[in-house]
């Protein structure tokens, strides 16, 4: 196969990154994802499961910072187990696992998961709540929302309520209503170009300028969704500055409740979030966001804000 080649547009987007080693990025995006996997606690306990799998020669390795979450060190896809089938393992990213983690999800919370399909971090936050409590998880794509239904019911998820409806409706329609919010948004995903190398051949400004819109929306709806006291996540799987410190930043300008939380990782190496722009600096708490690359998690690269909605005085 040929050496694939990122767009032009691109290289210059990396050019310009600060905090970008490009050619070290570029290298990482050759290389293929480790093979993943997070144990379902709802349906097995993890050392029945990890026993199953290491009876079978299964080869596996603690993902230091996700909780449930292993490297799969063996050949073979772990998708094509009787354990996969059963849904006793969930194929996710490592760094995909930090989102909900991030979340603090605890037993008999109300929990929205805004961009849900196919249900990696739904599945993930709905072990996290041991089956008291509520999730609604929605997404806006019929062809998407089959993959979520199959995905809670393959895992064992009862206290699940699945909804198919724009994300920048619910803030407008249940505002206040959840204790925890997910939106990790739709984008132009530079940070998973190793598993679809068309992303960085296709890649233009221009997606991130018009992604950049959509996430705007649905950030400040999953926040007017939030009960004061309430906690979100917004991630996205990219590096554009449009796509995430802007879009925490214009939270933060518009929404007066809003406080962004530091993040506290030991791992997997991270940066912090920009602090500015093309010539636009932004609000200082926005740096408390973190950054995650390729090259330096060895996996997916991420970018994650943990916004707080406080209590009016
Ligand atoms: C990054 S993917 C979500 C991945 C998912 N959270 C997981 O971990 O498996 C983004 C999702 O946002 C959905 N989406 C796009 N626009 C949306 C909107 N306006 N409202 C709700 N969901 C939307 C897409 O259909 C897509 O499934």
């Amino acid at each position: 196969m040929s050496k694939p080649v990122p767009s032009e547009s691109l290289l210059n987007f990396l050019r310009e990154l600060p905090d970008v080693d490009a050619p070290e990025l570029l290298k990482a995006y050759e290389k293929p994802f480790p093979q993943t996997i997070r144990v379902n606690t709802l349906k097995i306990s993890e050392q029945r499961c990890l026993d199953m799998l290491r009876g079978k020669g299964v080869r596996l390795e603690k993902i230091p910072w996700g909780r449930f979450g292993y490297y799969v060190k063996s050949p073979g896809s772990p998708s094509e187990t009787m354990e996969h089938a059963l849904g006793f393992i969930y194929l996710q990213g490592p760094v995909s696992m930090l989102a909900a983690e991030l979340l603090d999800v605890t037993p008999g919370l109300v929990v929205l998961d805004m961009c849900a399909a196919p249900g990696s971090k739904s599945t993930q936050i709905a072990q996290l709540l041991q089956g008291e409590g509520v999730l609604v998880a929605n997404d806006v794509s019929v062809g998407r929302m089959r993959a979520l239904a199959f995905n809670l019911q393959r895992c064992g998820v009862l206290n699940s309520v699945t909804t198919l409806v724009d994300g920048r409706s619910f803030g407008r329609r249940e505002p206040g209503l959840f204790d925890r919010v997910l939106v990790d948004a739709p984008c132009s995903s530079l940070g998973i170009v190793s598993r679809d190398w068309r992303i960085a051949k296709r890649w233009k400004e221009g997606v991130s300028e018009r992604l950049s819109h959509l996430q705007l929306g649905l950030i400040l709806s999953g926040f007017d969704a939030l009960r004061p006291g309430g906690a979100m996540v917004y991630a996205t799987c990219t590096f554009h500055p449009l796509e995430n410190e802007h879009v925490v930043n214009e939270l933060v300008k518009r929404r007066a409740e809003a406080r962004i939380r530091e993040i506290k990782l030991t791992s997997p190496p991270h940066l912090k979030a920009l602090d500015s722009w093309e010539g636009v600096r932004f609000e200082e708490e926005v740096e408390e966001c973190v950054r995650i690359y390729p090259h330096q998690s060895g996996a997916e690269g991420f970018f994650l804000a943990k916004i707080e909605k406080i209590e009016r005085a």
